[in-house]
């Protein structure tokens, strides 16, 4: 195939000798070969451009009749029929037609109804006998025609030719071409870039300079993929989503302590709340925006109690609630999302998940940092048990290849009952702490407005090591 270059001379040298391409389908390359009109598209394209003009082209589309390979075929050697009549010795006796299967094959089968028909041959007993001295062909002349013009001067010729698949209809694009407003026999080389010896020698002056092109597409970047804690992050996401769950906004990380704590039922003077294990926020250092009935309802919980609970009887203070701080858990988000939930008109049952970083005050060693991420769950339905709890843990740790657990009684300021998760590490050779989970406690939910029917059962998995410790194992 001639390149980009030697198509664009190809051009050019026509148009200067006569004018005007009438079709470029008719050109010839110098190669003696037909021109390959994608290729001399490309080569147009870049003649005709905005700050070239050279040439000036229209698209032409024509439909032309092909021929498959099976009417290629039969333009080469005939039709089935005509084969079949030609294997017939001239005679009275003919061929058997086992015999002619023998010689044909297929041919021999395709061939012989259309020979009937065309009251070439007769049956004579098992015998296929010639009816007529001589044939005409006329398939293989149809063909012979449509390969060489294109076209047949019967439109039912192509139809019946066509549903036998002996040729088809195609488009071709061809072009035809005049000389543009800048035509010239050379093609100047348009300058890409300013170089160092355009600028010594003045040629930058006067050099014809490539337009930008603002409308190319950028190479797309290969590459990037992502980073292996979001690779574990996204794992556990679609395991959440294949067990029916929805994922919980979690994209702050500031809370007030009211969200991440009072809201647990998690008492003001409880260590947690600490500067030795929590950060606090300097600037702004507190929120003063709580709904408000909900804010009076966790004071009297806590102070004194209600709903079945006698309360921690304690002065509780909103100053402690207002403080703002970096979230210490993700179920500081449970608690908002459950609260949301009981503000609805009707309870409905929900699936929550959230996976997102959670910030501690610790010393940071090879082992821990002053962040990590949580993967927390979270059911709400009547009826729910301690039971589910651990059988939905086995389901969940299943799923992440995770087999094995253990559940040990803990306890959490807003669980009841509450259970640590262990499953056995084979690498290292003992039993880790994989999370955390239990029951929200009344006193947590009923202030809420949530129906006193209403279970909640919920797990958090903790720590950066955690995570990743699977991949350690043999
Ligand atoms: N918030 C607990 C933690 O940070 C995990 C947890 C979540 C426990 C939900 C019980 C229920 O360890």
């Amino acid at each position: 195939m001639s390149t980009t270059e030697e198509l664009q001379t190809l051009v050019l040298t026509i148009l200067d000798a006569k004018g005007t391409i009438p079709n470029t389908k008719d050109l010839v390359a110098s190669d003696n070969k037909e021109v390959d009109q994608l290729a001399l598209l490309g080569a147009l394209k870049s003649l005709s451009i905005a700050d070239k003009e050279m040439v000036k082209y229209e698209t032409i589309e024509e439909e032309i009749w092909v021929l498959t390979d099976e009417g290629n075929e039969i333009a080469d050697k005939g039709s089935h029929e005509a084969k079949v009549f030609d294997a017939i010795p001239v005679g009275e006796e003919g061929i058997a037609i086992s015999a002619l299967r023998e010689i044909l094959g297929e041919t021999a089968k395709i061939g012989q109804g259309k020979a009937f028909k065309n009251k070439w041959v007769i049956k004579r007993g098992d015998n296929l006998v010639r009816a007529v001295d001589s044939i005409i062909d006329q398939t293989r002349i149809d063909l012979e025609v449509i390969r060489s013009t294109g076209t047949h001067s019967d439109p039912k010729v192509l139809f019946e030719l066509r549903k036998r698949k002996l040729c088809d209809k195609h488009k071709v694009i061809s072009y035809s071409v005049s000389k543009g407003p800048k035509f010239s026999l050379t093609i100047e080389k348009q300058a890409r870039d300013v170089t160092f010896e355009m600028l010594q020698s003045g040629e930058w002056k006067t050099a014809n300079f490539k337009k930008y092109n603002f409308d190319a597409l950028g190479i797309p970047p290969s590459g990037g993929h992502l980073h292996p804690l979001m690779k574990v992050r996204e794992e556990f996401r679609q395991i959440f989503f294949e067990m029916g769950f929805e994922e919980m906004p979690t994209n702050k990380f500031v809370e007030s302590s009211f969200w991440n704590f009072d809201s647990l039922f998690q008492p003001q003077q409880h260590p947690a709340r600490d500067a030795h294990d929590t950060f606090f926020l300097k600037d702004p250092a507190i929120c003063t925006q709580f709904p408000t009935e909900y804010l009076k309802r966790v004071k009297e919980v806590h102070s004194i109690g209600g709903y079945g609970s006698t309360g921690y009887g304690y002065d509780w203070k909103i100053e402690e609630a207002q403080k703002l701080i970096l979230r210490t858990h993700t179920t500081a988000v449970s608690s908002f999302m459950l609260y949301n939930l009981a503000q609805q008109k009707e309870f409905k049952p929900v699936k929550y998940f959230s996976i997102d970083r959670v910030f501690r005050n610790e010393t940071v060693d090879a082992t821990h940092l002053a962040e990590f991420h949580q993967v927390e769950g979270v059911i709400a339905d009547k009826g729910l048990t301690l039971g589910d709890l651990i059988g939905f843990m086995n389901t969940f740790f299943n799923k992440m290849g995770v087999k094995n657990l253990r559940f040990k009684p803990a306890y959490n300021p807003y669980t009841e009952p509450s259970m640590e998760i262990f499953s056995y590490h084979q690498g290292l050779g003992k039993w880790v702490e994989m999370g955390n989970s239990g029951m929200f406690r009344p006193e947590m939910l009923e202030p809420m407005g949530l129906d006193p029917e209403v279970r909640v059962i919920a797990w958090g998995l903790g720590t950066y090591c955690q995570l990743t410790q699977r991949f350690d194992q043999p």
